[in-house]
């Protein structure tokens, strides 16, 4: 498969492009290296990653910035870098990917343990893991029939089915990195 795999020098991206390098063509992206540059933040940035990069089987992001801190400090900024960077780059990620991915390909987003976990000052960071959450639930169930959704938990897999629309919903979450991952499916 061609993967593109954003973020694929830091902490949790390396080690995906590790695992999955062996058996599948990598495209790493970063703002500073890789195969190609792009902020995620940056929609025309995108568009034109997705143009150079098309046709392609997944898109995994390990990338995404926001700002820790307590809520009466935050600045505006700092509430809308989380908001820009990690929930809107990830939305955008998928959104404008579409186009140029095959059939039964995946979008993998990343989240935070903080979603679900919140801890002093990490409020902004909590709403825009809580928001690419909720969008890949979302989008998920907006894909045709078949469309699935993956989100890492930390004793192995469950699968949840709803047999009445045709589309599974499948769960896991590493807690090491203590991080959530979630995957849509195209379906073919
Ligand atoms: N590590 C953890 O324990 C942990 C826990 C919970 C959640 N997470 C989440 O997992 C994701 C990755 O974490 P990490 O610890 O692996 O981060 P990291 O070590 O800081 O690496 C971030 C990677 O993403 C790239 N990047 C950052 N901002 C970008 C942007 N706007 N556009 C494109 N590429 C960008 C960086 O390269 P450039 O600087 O070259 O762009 C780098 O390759 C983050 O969203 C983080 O919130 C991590």
């Amino acid at each position: 498969m061609k993967i593109i795999l954003v973020g694929a020098s830091g902490t949790i991206g390396n080690a995906v492009g590790q695992a999955l390098s062996e058996r599948h063509e990598i495209l790493r992206v970063g703002r500073s290296g890789g195969d190609i540059r792009a902020d995620i933040a940056d929609p025309d940035a995108l568009r034109a990653m997705f143009r150079t990069a098309a046709p392609y089987d997944a898109v995994v992001c390990a990338a995404g910035l926001a700002a820790f801190g307590e809520l009466d400090r935050l600045t505006d900024e700092e509430f809308q870098l989380g908001l820009s960077s990690k929930l809107m780059g990830q939305v955008n990620l998928v959104r404008l990917g579409l186009s140029g991915i095959t059939d039964a390909g995946s979008f993998t987003l990343t989240s935070g343990v903080l979603s679900q976990e919140p801890i002093p000052g990490s409020s902004a960071i909590s709403m825009v893991n809580a928001g690419v959450e909720a969008f890949v639930r979302a989008a998920a169930w907006r894909c045709r029939a078949g469309c699935a959704s993956t989100w890492c938990r930390r004793r192995g897999f469950a699968k949840r089915s709803r047999p009445w629309d045709g589309t599974h919903r499948r769960v896991c979450r590493p807690r090491p990195l203590r991080r959530h991952m979630w995957t849509a499916w195209k379906a073919g």
